[in-house]
């Protein structure tokens, strides 16, 4: 019997965790699994999702919800409503919900909820996380509030780093639940490293081979209050008065720009450059996923408040400061390149010279970053339902 596999992408950080479980179903026809990949449309420009499933070989959803941007609440019903009805249709066996997006939480909702006479055991699909365990402890984060509903609600939680697992417990999971299987987007960054040193970022902006920064910010507690996203941005040009640094604008930061004045501080420019920028901030509109990692892997230095870019640079060895005041993500500080900045203007410098010495130091790959978590969790797939 095959079993069919339902796996959820719904925002631009969830792309390159779903798709190495995609390609390790695909290249392992021994494997008893049939996979079907769902978009909520939670991200739905180019920028910021099509180019993505170009960029990580992975085919258009056979489903997309098309729920758009809206309210929490608003986002969070529209995709429940329209996952509600894709599984009365389609009646998978197990759902595959990863990270911790606002899509992640909602197709959790559902999935645990439903009522699907004669499908498994418990007449529902089985429901998977996968990154589960990450806390920040901060419950103001949105992402934080996905993650502990979606984990206490999963059937079986797939964990990337070691300290996810006292994590879960001490919420009441089960142990026999959780599987530590390592870092799909580990698995992602290695197979299309090749490929980004074909993109074309580099020469367009005249920085082959020259000395730069790169910045990305889009959380809300750091863009939406006007005086954080201009401290930030002050912060941001007293180090670039020495290099210059990338600021790829994700559309909220750019919207928040804008209303706050503060457009003066960053111009976004057209590529390809006419003369080579020495310094400043650099705008530009979001990048593709191998236009990030070729930046990524070029870079001096990262200043960033995403998640997936912490794991990105420890992965890569590149000093990374994470603009905020705590990580889920710890085992990059402990073992990695990152380096945490309180919201204070003098203090990101600071920490930007503390990630260097630590990469100068030496810095440690955590344990099952090594491209093949995909694999260990299209095998768990397998196992989970013939067991
Ligand atoms: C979401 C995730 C966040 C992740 C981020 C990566 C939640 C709660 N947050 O935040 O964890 O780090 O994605 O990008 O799910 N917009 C567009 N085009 C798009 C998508 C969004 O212009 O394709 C704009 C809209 O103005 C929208 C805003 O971005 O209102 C925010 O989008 P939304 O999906 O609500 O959250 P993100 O801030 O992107």
């Amino acid at each position: 019997m095959s079993v069919q596999v339902l796996l959820v992408a719904g925002a631009r950080p969830n792309y390159m965790k779903v798709a190495p479980i995609y390609w390790a179903v695909r290249e392992n026809r021994a494997l008893p699994l049939r996979l079907e990949l769902l978009h909520t449309g939670q991200h739905y420009d180019e920028s910021m999702s099509g180019s993505f499933f170009r960029d990580l070989d992975l085919p258009e959803p056979s489903i997309n919800l098309g729920v758009g941007s809206g309210s929490h609440a608003a986002q969070t019903a529209k995709v429940m409503t329209g996952f509600e009805q894709v599984l009365l249709e389609k009646r998978p066996h197990v759902v595959v919900v990863v990270g911790d997006v606002n899509s992640t939480a909602a197709c959790a909702l559902v999935t645990a909820k439903i009522q699907l006479d004669g499908v498994g055991r418990l007449g529902r699909p089985l429901l998977v996380h996968v990154e589960a365990g990450l806390r920040s402890r901060d419950r103001r984060m949105p992402e934080e509030v996905n993650r502990v509903v979606t984990d206490a609600i999963s059937d079986a939680l797939f964990t990337t780093c070691r300290d996810a697992t006292p994590n879960l417990i001490a919420e009441g999971i089960p142990e026999e639940r959780i599987r530590f299987v390592g870092n799909p987007m580990i698995d992602s960054l290695r197979r299309t490293l090749a490929a980004a040193e074909g993109s074309t970022l580099l020469d367009d902006l005249g920085l082959r081979g020259r000395a730069f920064g790169l910045c990305t910010l889009h959380r809300p507690s750091n863009v939406d209050v006007p005086e954080i996203l201009e401290m930030l941005l002050d912060a941001l040009a007293e180090i670039a008065a020495d290099v210059p640094v990338v600021l790829p604008l994700h559309p909220r930061t750019r919207q928040r720009i804008e209303q706050f004045g503060l457009g003066e501080r960053v111009a976004v420019l057209r590529r390809p450059v006419r003369q080579a920028p020495r310094r400043g901030i650099v705008g530009l509109e979001p990048l593709s996923y191998v236009e990030m990692l070729q930046a990524l892997r070029a870079t001096q230095f990262v200043l960033t408040d995403s998640g997936g870019i912490q794991e990105e640079t420890t992965a890569l060895g590149v000093p990374c400061v994470t603009l905020r005041e705590n990580t889920e993500r710890p085992v990059t500080v402990l073992e990695g390149t990152n380096v945490l900045a309180p919201l204070e203007r003098r203090a990101i410098p600071a920490a930007l010279d503390d990630a260097r010495r630590k990469v100068a130091g030496g810095v440690r790959i955590p344990e099952l970053w090594d491209g093949r978590a995909g694999e260990r969790i299209a095998t768990a797939l397998a196992e989970l339902v013939e067991g």
